[in-house]
C-alpha cells in the first residue's frame, strides 16, 4: 500500500497546528454482538485518513511541540497468543517501521503517557462526545498535568474540535483519494450491470442484495458502503428499505440503492430496474421526470454553487413534470412554495461523498453555506415516491423511482464518477434483454 498521500496528510496537519498544540485521534470503537462476537470492524474515517492503520484500540497523536515525535501511535501490542485468535498486529514495532510513527508504545501506557506529551502545551485538538469514555480519558490526562503545576508546568487551557481541520481537508480529494473512488464506482457498475441481469419475477429481494456483494466482495471491496436497499414494488417507496424477503413480480419496479467500499471509500449509486426488463407506461413516465430532473441537477454542478441551488434546479423540473403528467395541479412556482411536491420527493438532493457515504464538509462554513469547490465529491439523487396510499390516479400508486450518481467537481463543471453504470430507459432494458 501507498501510505505517502496519509503522511503528506500528517505533514499539512503539523503545518495547520502551530507550535503548542497535540492533535489526538482515537480509532474506531469495537461493538460486542454477543459473547465473543463482534461486529464487523471498521477502522474510524479520521484516524484512517491520517495513518492508514486498520487496527482497533489505537490513538494517535501529531504535535510539533515535542522536539522528536510528531507522530505518536498508542497501540495493541505484538501477543502471540490473541494473536493465534485474532490475527496479526503490527505492535509498536510495526506502528514505527511501517506506519512511520516516530514512537510508539502499547496502548495500556496511553494514560500514563499522554500527560507527558500535553505538558506546556495551551491547545488539544479533540473531538468532544464522539465517544464519552475516551472524553474521559483526555479530560483525566488535562487533569494530570494540571496537578503538575508547582513544577513550574503549564495545562492546555483549551479544547479545539479537531474535526475543523480534518474535515475541511477530508472535503477536498487528492490524487489518491480519487482513484479509489473511480475503482469503487467501477465495481459498483459491474454490481448493478450484474444485479440487473439477475433482475426477474419471481426472484427474491435478498438474491439481488447477495448478487451486489458478490461482486463487490469478488473484485476486492471490502464491504458495502452501506447497507444495500433493494425495494420491490410497494417497498420501493421507502427510503431506507433494506433488502427483504419479497417476491419479485411481473409488472413491478426495483430500485437499488448499492455501492461499494473501497480503500475506505465510498461509493453510492441508486438504479430503478423493472422486474421484467420493460418499463410500463406509467413507469416511464415518472423515471423520464425524474432522469431529466438528474440530468438537470448534473448541469447545475459547479464550482461556486451550492447543494441547496442544486436541490431548487431539481425540484423545479421534477414538479413541472409532476404536473405534466397530473400528479399535482396549479403552478410550478405554487407547488415549490405550498411544497405539495414533497409528498412525492421528500428528501434532499445531494450529500457530499467520500469514506464515509454521507461524508463530512458540512452544510455551513463558518456560518457560511459552503459552496462547492474543484476535488468535492457529492451525490445527485432525485426521486419521486408514490405511496400506496397515495390520493392519485391509481395507476401511480406504489411506484418508487430514485435515480443517484456521484459527481466529482472539475475546475469548470463536473465529472460523472459513475456515469458508466446504464442509467436511460432503454440502457437499462437493453442489459436486462440479454
Ligand atoms: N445510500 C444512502 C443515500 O443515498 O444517501
Ligand atoms: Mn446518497
Ligand atoms: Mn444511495
Amino acid at each position: 500500500m501507498d501510505r505517502s498521500s496519509h503522511r503528506a496528510r500528517r505533514q499539512r496537519v503539523l503545518e495547520s497546528l502551530g507550535d503548542s498544540s497535540v492533535m489526538v485521534v482515537p480509532a474506531a470503537r469495537v461493538f460486542p454482538r454477543n459473547s465473543d462476537v463482534e461486529h464487523p470492524y471498521r477502522q474510524d474515517s479520521d484516524f484512517y485518513y491520517l495513518t492508514a492503520f486498520e487496527e482497533p484500540e489505537c490513538v494517535a497523536l501529531l504535535t510539533n511541540a515535542h522536539p522528536e515525535h510528531k507522530f505518536v501511535l498508542f497501540c495493541r501490542k505484538r501477543d502471540r497468543d490473541r494473536e493465534i485468535w485474532d490475527g496479526y498486529r503490527a505492535g509498536v514495532e510495526g506502528a514505527v517501521s511501517v506506519y512511520g510513527a516516530d514512537a510508539a508504545y502499547p496502548i495500556e501506557e496511553l494514560d500514563q503517557r499522554l500527560p507527558d506529551y500535553l505538558e506546556n502545551v495551551d491547545h488539544v485538538h479533540h473531538r468532544l462526545g464522539k465517544d464519552r469514555a475516551f472524553d474521559d480519558r483526555v479530560l483525566r490526562a488535562i487533569d494530570a498535568v494540571r496537578s503538575r503545576f508547582r513544577r513550574g508546568v503549564s495545562a492546555p487551557g483549551s479544547i479545539v474540535d479537531s474535526t475543523t481541520l480534518l474535515h475541511g481537508m477530508r472535503f477536498l480529494k487528492d490524487d489518491s483519494e480519487l482513484a479509489l473512488m473511480r475503482g469503487a464506482a467501477a465495481i459498483s457498475h459491474d454490481a448493478h450491470v450484474a444485479a440487473m441481469k439477475l433482475t426477474a419475477p419471481g426472484r427474491y429481494e435478498y438474491e439481488i442484495d447477495a448478487e451486489l456483494v458478490r461482486v463487490f466482495r469478488s473484485r476486492g471491496s471490502e464491504r458495502p458502503a452501506y447497507e444495500s436497499i433493494c425495494g420491490s414494488g410497494p417497498n420501493a417507496t421507502i427510503l431506507h428499505y433494506r433488502a427483504g424477503n419479497r417476491q419479485m413480480a411481473d409488472g413491478e419496479l426495483l430500485l437499488v440503492d448499492a455501492g461499494c467500499e473501497l480503500g475506505s471509500y465510498a461509493s453510492d449509486v441508486t438504479r430503478t430496474y423493472p422486474v421484467n426488463g420493460v418499463f410500463s407506461e406509467a413507469q416511464r413516465a415518472l423515471y423520464e421526470i425524474t432522469l431529466d430532473a438528474q440530468l438537470a441537477a448534473i448541469e447545475a454542478t459547479k464550482p461556486g454553487t451550492t447543494l441547496d441551488a442544486i436541490h431548487d434546479v431539481t425540484v423545479k423540473v421534477l414538479v413541472a413534470g409532476m404536473i405534466r403528467v397530473g400528479l399535482l395541479e396549479g403552478s410550478v412556482d405554487d407547488r415549490i412554495a405550498d411544497e405539495s411536491f414533497r409528498r412525492f420527493y421528500m428528501h434532499r438532493t445531494s450529500h457530499w461523498l467520500g469514506m464515509d457515504v454521507h461524508d463530512v464538509g458540512g452544510h455551513y462554513v463558518n456560518r457560511k453555506i459552503r459552496t462547492l469547490e474543484p476535488r468535492c465529491v457529492l451525490t445527485v439523487e432525485p426521486g419521486i415516491y408514490v405511496g400506496l396510499d397515495a390520493e392519485v390516479d391509481p395507476k401511480w400508486r406504489g411506484i418508487g423511482i430514485r435515480i443517484e450518481d456521484d459527481l466529482l467537481v472539475t475546475e469548470t463543471g463536473s465529472e460523472n464518477l459513475t456515469a458508466a453504470i446504464p442509467k436511460t430507459v432503454s440502457d437499462i432494458e437493453a442489459v436486462m434483454r440479454r
